[in-house]
């Protein structure tokens, strides 16, 4: 079967790099993303999407409205792609079984039931959201129950491994692009049929193919992975802090090991993102139902070390600042939560500024990317405070690190742009209150230069202080 137009259900951080590059790639496929939202669609068509990813402008102004679409006529899409992505979001559950930690599948069901009703020929319909292992068997009872006659349904789990902020360098120089489908003939036609949309820039060899439940479970193990070599590296960043050891140089030693890697050892303030976190919860849940509580625990430590990194980090500026941050202004340098992204989900920046707003802080953030009212909306959301009001009056978003810093008491600094590196820091020190302070949450900045510009700095995974700047100018000067 050759696919000659697909359709995807969410035109998110997701379905929108994804297809955008599908569209670049196979100018003979027609690629329309659709989503309920009218607004997120109207960015879409516009001069200024919806999200920020470098590269991404470039490849939607060489496609969109020649092979790539953005509708919210979901009805057509479907009816005439032969390919039919969900992109759609799983959030973690806020209500019922499973409340805090098992996906939230009413997006996927939605999706589902949506394509039963429209559809009037075969489809291939291609789980791309995270979901939890088994999902494809939900996707395919709503499908086959409702399925009108003569229609036929296959489905596929493609998970996407895109990462934001790199997003179109991954989807164009994929690593591996993971297929799982059903073992049966019709099974392996999809697979292949889906295999040769990749195979228009994936080279075969990265072509993985599964069972279906092979690749649900990878993505949520890859995320679990991942996540975990941060928490590993950030134990051992409170270990560095208390013993003089120096957590860059334990993972330059560590990940020199070949079967270790030297990536994604960098010890920060703690994991953000709306897939670690998710992912994880996910897998834990699905091990407790699996009746398996000693896996479930495993994976739960991932997620309470990422909780005491960012609770270390916020009581160490606390702490720090005399132990009371009430009516002091303090900076706040990035809400994303990477940089090369305006997207806060689960930023660890949130955790940090709401704690120090309950303790009476002011404070004056400032981000490169994330638009103001994203981070009104962070701060001010019913499930962080009860006082929006005082919280807004005790929040200033400015538009420059200059402007933010200017009167602070301290600086905190939660997301590594680039931009954070080469700030005029004598400039800031002079406009700051004294003793001026420095919180590198991610380890960005040169520290002895700021020690010797006359800050207080503390960092992750390193213990700082002026003796330690004046002993290595000292022994620079040494014959
Ligand atoms: P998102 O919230 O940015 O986008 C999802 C979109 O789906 C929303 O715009 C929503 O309006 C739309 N939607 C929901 N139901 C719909 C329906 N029935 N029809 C049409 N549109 C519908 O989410 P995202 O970040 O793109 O993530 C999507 C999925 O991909 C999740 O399962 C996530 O775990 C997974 N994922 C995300 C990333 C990432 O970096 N964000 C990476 C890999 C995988
Ligand atoms: C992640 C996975 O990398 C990607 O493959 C998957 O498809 C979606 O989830 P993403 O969350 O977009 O991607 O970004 P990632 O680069 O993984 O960073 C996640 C968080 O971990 C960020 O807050 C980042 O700052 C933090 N991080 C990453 C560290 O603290 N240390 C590291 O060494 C790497």
């Amino acid at each position: 079967m050759v696919i000659q137009k697909i359709c995807c259900l969410g035109a998110g951080y997701v379905g929108g790099p994804t297809c955008s590059v599908i569209a670049l790639k196979c100018p003979n496929i027609k690629v329309t993303v659709c989503d309920k939202s009218v607004e997120r669609i109207n960015q879409w068509n516009s001069d200024k999407l919806p999200i920020y990813e470098p590269g991404l402008d470039d490849v939607v102004k060489q496609c969109r409205g020649r092979n790539l679409f953005f509708s919210t006529d979901i009805e057509t899409s479907i009816v005439e792609a032969d390919l039919i992505f969900i992109s759609v979001n799983t959030p973690t559950k806020t209500i019922g079984n499973g409340k805090g930690r098992a996906a939230d599948l009413k997006y996927i069901e939605g999706a589902a039931r949506m394509i039963a009703d429209i559809a009037t020929s075969n489809k291939i319909v291609v789980e791309k959201s995270t979901v939890p292992v088994k999902a494809a068997e939900i996707i395919m009872k709503i499908l086959r129950a409702n399925t009108k006659p003569g229609v036929e349904y296959q489905i596929l789990s493609n998970p996407e491994f895109l990462a934001e902020g790199t997003a179109i360098v991954d989807l164009v120089e994929a690593e591996r692009v993971l297929i799982g489908g059903e073992d049966t003939p019709e099974g392996q036609k999809a697979v292949q049929a889906l295999c040769w949309v990749y195979e228009h820039w994936i080279p075969a060899k990265n072509i993985l193919t599964t069972n279906t439940w092979s690749s649900e479970l990878s993505k949520l193990a890859a995320n679990a992975f991942l996540a975990q070599r941060i928490s590993s590296i950030n134990s051992l960043s409170a270990v560095c802090e208390a013993t003089g050891a120096d957590v860059s140089e334990v993972a330059r030693a560590v990940g020199r090991d070949s079967r270790i890697g030297p990536k994604f050892l960098e010890a920060s303030i703690g994991f953000g993102g709306s897939c670690f976190q998710k992912d994880i919860l996910n897998l834990i849940y699905l091990s407790e139902c699996l009746n398996l509580p000693e896996v479930a625990a495993y994976w739960q430590q991932v997620v309470n070390l990422n909780d005491y990194q960012k609770t270390r980090f916020t009581r160490k500026v606390i702490e720090s600042l005399f132990n009371t941050v009430a009516d002091k202004k303090i900076a706040v340098l990035g809400f994303s939560f990477k940089k090369n992204t305006g997207d806060t989900r689960e930023s660890p920046a949130i955790y940090v500024s709401t704690t120090l707003l309950d303790e009476g802080a002011k404070l004056h953030i400032y981000d490169p990317k994330v638009e103001h009212d994203q981070i009104y909306y962070e701060l001010l959301h019913p499930q962080v405070t009860n006082e929006p009001e005082l919280v807004r009056k005790n929040i200033e978003i400015h538009d420059s690190a200059y402007s933010a810093v200017s009167g602070a008491h301290a600086i905190v600094l939660c997301t590594e742009w680039d931009e954070f590196k080469s700030l005029d820091y004598k400039k800031i020190y002079e406009v700051m209150m004294k003793p001026a302070y420095i919180f590198d949450g991610r380890k960005i900045l040169d520290h002895e230069a700021l020690l010797n510009i006359g800050f207080h700095v503390q960092t992750i995974g390193k213990r700082l202080s002026r003796t330690s700047s004046i002993r290595a100018q000292g022994s620079q000067t040494m014959p």
